[in-house]
């Protein structure tokens, strides 16, 4: 068994991770991290959670576990703050060690990164397109997940300039803390754009992709799942049979047929993403549709497969492939 540690476990993305990680055959938790849950049972987190657990550790606790490989499951700046011991597979959920370049911290994030140096020890892995390289993982953005699935394999055959995603997301992207911004008054019954053209994910798309998009990002009334809906304009034909090799041989990706739509239905709660390819008749825009999970393949599934890959297990081991019906 993979000894196996979680950062800042109380918190979305954390709770998610835990719950793929309990599901795994080849992982055990030895130490749960959560600076506001240190001393509490695993069941202040979630009754649910049974007495074979560990209690809880403070986050500096869980990183000198000695375990194997690391879930950084915080906010961005705390996790640019810490230092990865230096044998275990670490996969950092946040966007702390997702661009290369340091100064886009300060741009893009509000923060000077603290660690400049240490950037290209990150590999950035999205495994259906870029396979994590090392021990070090910096897992991709939710909504960037979404448009690289969309984008990325037609990225030599449409025009760099003029590239819109208009995206929308569940309110758990926004994290467990209190906002007003995520509070039901303001959500519930309600659309909101925000972050318009400024979202920290445009910038690691772009450093994918190699050419910026112009990037809107929604927020839904609903609790959990991400679409992005893309525009582009081909310049070369065959960008179905792209997509289609492109996630050929995956479980996770599913390309749809022609004339389906993606739905947030058959997503939500899974670590599965759909993607189809539409034309617009009328100005021969290709529109590329991706529906993923925000907390699956957009945080904690996409995160337990990249560290399956880096230990050399089963890709898909612990990810939830299948969801509900109704
Ligand atoms: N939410 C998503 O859909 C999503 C998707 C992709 C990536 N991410 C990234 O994953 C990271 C964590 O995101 P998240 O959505 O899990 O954020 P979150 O729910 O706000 O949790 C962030 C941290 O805050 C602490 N926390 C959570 N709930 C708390 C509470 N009620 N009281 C006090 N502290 C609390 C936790 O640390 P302790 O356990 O140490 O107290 C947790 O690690 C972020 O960097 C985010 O960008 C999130």
């Amino acid at each position: 068994m993979v000894a196996t540690a979680l950062i800042g476990c109380s918190g979305y993305a954390g709770q998610e991770t835990l719950d793929r990680v309990l599901a795994h055959p080849e992982l055990e938790v030895v130490a749960l991290g959560s600076d506001s849950l240190a001393g509490e049972p695993p069941s202040a987190l979630d009754l649910r959670l049974n007495g074979s657990l560990p209690p809880f550790v403070s986050n500096a606790e869980a990183l000198a576990s000695g375990a194997d490989v690391l879930f950084l499951c915080l906010d961005h700046d705390e996790a640019a703050a810490f230092e990865p011991p230096a044998e275990a597979v670490v996969v950092d959920l946040s966007g702390a060690h997702r661009l290369r370049d340091p100064a886009l911290y300060d741009d893009w994030y509000g923060f000077a990164h603290p660690f400049p140096a240490v950037l290209p020890d990150w590999s950035y892995a999205l495994p259906e397109l870029y396979p994590p390289t090392g021990r070090l993982i910096a897992n991709p953005g939710c909504y960037a997940t979404a448009a690289l699935l969309a984008l990325a394999p037609l990225a030599e055959a449409i025009e760099p300039e003029g590239i819109v995603v208009d995206a929308k997301s569940g309110v758990s992207g926004a994290g467990r803390a209190l906002k007003a911004s995520s509070h039901a008054g303001f959500v519930l019954e309600n659309l909101s754009p925000y972050r318009i053209g400024s979202h920290q994910h445009a910038p690691e798309v772009e450093q994918a992709l190699g050419f910026p998009i112009c990037f809107v990002p929604h927020l839904l009334p609903i609790r959990r799942g991400l679409l992005a809906t893309c525009y582009a304009r081909a310049v070369d034909g065959g960008s179905r049979e792209r997509l289609e090799d492109a996630y050929a041989e995956s479980d996770v990706v599913r390309v749809l047929p022609e004339g389906v739509a993606p739905e947030l239905g058959r997503v939500q709660g899974t670590d599965t993403a759909e993607v189809a390819l539409f034309e617009d008749r009328s100005t021969r825009t290709t529109i590329v549709v991706c529906a993923l999970d925000n907390l699956g393949k957009g945080a904690a599934g996409q995160a337990v497969q990249n560290a399956n890959l880096a230990l050399g297990l089963d890709e898909t081991m612990g990810l939830r492939l299948t969801g509900v019906l109704v």
